[in-house]
């Protein structure tokens, strides 16, 4: 079996913390622009396309951080799963914001702040230091009492 390298994870888990949260505030940021173009202030439809391009562009960076984290890292897979999962919803959403297709849009927005969030509560809980050998990691549903970070 492959040696996990708790150097790689370590400053994997570092650098995902604070991506997790710039994705966090690009897409709370959203439906702000979205309500700000819809009350007349049109030049904040270009600011929403580029927050879109700029959080595509972190979730991908996430993406490819969350898989040093698992190989050769040792974190657990579902850092990199949640965060393709994020990639793949967003590509569909700026897809949709092109086409106008807002029914789906909107909606979907919701959900991918609801992913954005879920991938960083994901990282915050993982202890920056490796689990002792032989300790399990910590789970989804650990409460913040058992994880120590
Ligand atoms: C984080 C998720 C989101 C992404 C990635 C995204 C992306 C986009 C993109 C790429 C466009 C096309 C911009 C253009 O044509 O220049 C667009 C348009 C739009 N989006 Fe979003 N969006 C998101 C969330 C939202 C939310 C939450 C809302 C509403 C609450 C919203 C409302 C709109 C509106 C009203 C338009 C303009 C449609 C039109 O031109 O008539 N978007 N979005």
């Amino acid at each position: 079996m492959e040696k996990s390298r708790p150097g790689v994870r370590l400053t994997a888990l570092r650098v995902l913390r604070g991506t997790v949260v710039l994705a966090g505030l690009l897409a709370f940021g959203q439906p702000v622009l979205a309500g700000g173009f819809l009350q007349g202030h049109y030049p904040l439809l270009q600011a929403h396309e580029v927050a879109a391009m700029i959080l595509a562009a972190v979730v991908l960076l996430s993406l490819v951080v969350a898989l040093l984290a698992w190989r050769p890292g040792g974190a657990p897979g579902a850092l990199p799963r949640g965060q393709l999962i994020t990639l793949v919803v967003i590509a569909v959403q700026m897809m949709l914001g092109f086409s106008r297709e807002l029914i789906i849009h909107v909606p979907l927005g919701v959900g991918v702040l609801i992913l954005v969030l879920k991938n960083a509560e994901r990282v915050w809980k993982l202890p920056l230091r490796a689990p002792a050998a032989g300790a399990a990691e910590p789970s989804e549903q650990a409460s913040p009492a058992e994880v120590d970070a």
